[in-house]
């Protein structure tokens, strides 16, 4: 089909544009054109990385579900990866705006909530007698080495809300990074009380990340979400971006971490017997936000919603 005068013209139009594109950066327009006109079409395949991605899931057993559970993983890291995507957005966003940190919240809280929604392949997914196998094939690793969980909880935050209460003593918003660092709330649950021995867990995950997140905690002290949020134009900001990070709240450290604390319930609850967390901690009493009581942003919250925090019924298997 010959192409009409009308077409002749954009193209004319867009060659222009390329030239002056190209010849601003002192380049050669013609040597470009000659490349398009050598590259294959991009296929689907190439542009997601198909065969890179489906050679990722490596079951360390022959047990069916085991692909189940480290597929799960694998998306959920996704999620993280686009939450922590959003919220360094609004970390270096030069002109923030109550819209645009709203708008990046939504969508934060809208991966949060599928991975909520979607947490049931975890919790019935798989069933229990190969799960209690595969697991032991998997020692001492956890999802508690989860770095992007814990980059999306310091970017999130004043890492002063990321210590117990009862841990704090003199420390304070403007204490050293690794001081505060040192005295986390997940540091402590994967800490023996008496001995003050750290778990395996703990101690892999420090040794391979702790210089990565003190760095990023020192970063993050003036450009965490909560600092960001204090930083607007009082009068522009409003109920909805409010409401937004209430509910990022709440959705990450109580009924996300309520789903998570199902699956552990349902595969490593025994009645009267308690098995052990491939992580080492004492899970009943780590995992369950009524115990940790974890807030991103504690000013949100009256002082009757932090007293009910985390409060559920008694999680029974099902
Ligand atoms: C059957 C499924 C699962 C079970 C039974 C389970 C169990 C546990 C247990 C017992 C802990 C405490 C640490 C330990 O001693 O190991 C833990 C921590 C954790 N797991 Fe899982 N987990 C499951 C799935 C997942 C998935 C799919 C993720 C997603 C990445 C995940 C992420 C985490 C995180 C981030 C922590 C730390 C939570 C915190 O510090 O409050 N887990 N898990």
């Amino acid at each position: 089909m010959k192409p009409s005068p009308v077409h002749q013209a954009e193209v004319a139009e867009r060659l222009q544009r390329l030239e002056e594109k190209f010849a601003a950066m002192g380049q050669d327009l013609t040597s470009y054109l000659d490349g398009l006109l050598y590259a294959d079409y991009l296929t689907y395949w190439e542009y997601v990385e198909l065969d890179t991605l489906l050679s990722l899931q490596k079951p360390r057993t022959p047990f069916p579900d085991e692909l189940i559970f480290v597929t799960y993983h694998q998306i959920t890291e996704l999620y993280f990866k686009l939450i922590i995507h959003e919220i360094r957005q609004i970390a270096s966003h030069p002109s923030l705006t109550a819209d645009f940190f709203t708008a990046r919240l939504i969508r934060i809280n809208r991966y949060v909530h599928l991975l909520i929604d979607s947490y049931d392949v975890m919790v019935h997914g798989m069933e229990r007698d190969q799960f209690l196998k595969f697991r032991m094939a998997l020692l001492p690793s956890s999802g508690f080495q989860s770095v992007q969980y814990r980059i999306i909880e310091i970017m999130a935050t004043d890492m002063t809300n990321l210590v117990l209460p009862e841990d704090q003593g003199t420390l304070g918003r403007t204490s050293p990074v690794a001081d505060l660092y040192e005295t986390i709330y997940w540091k402590k649950g994967a800490t023996e009380l008496a001995t003050q021995q750290k778990t395996l867990t703990l101690r892999q995950f420090e040794q391979k990340y702790s210089p990565q997140l003190l760095q990023l905690g020192e970063e993050y002290r003036t450009n965490n979400l909560w600092q960001r949020y204090q930083q607007l134009d009082k009068e522009a900001t409003n109920q909805d971006l409010i409401g937004q990070l209430r509910r990022f709240d709440h959705l990450l450290n109580i009924q996300w971490k309520l789903s998570h604390l199902r699956s552990a319930v349902q595969y490593l609850q025994n009645d009267p017997v308690v098995i052990e967390a491939t992580g080492g901690t004492n899970w009943q009493q780590y995992l369950p936000p009524i115990r940790q009581q974890i807030r991103f942003f504690p000013e949100l919250w009256s002082d009757e919603e932090r007293n009910e925090w985390g409060k559920i019924a008694k999680l029974t298997k099902s």
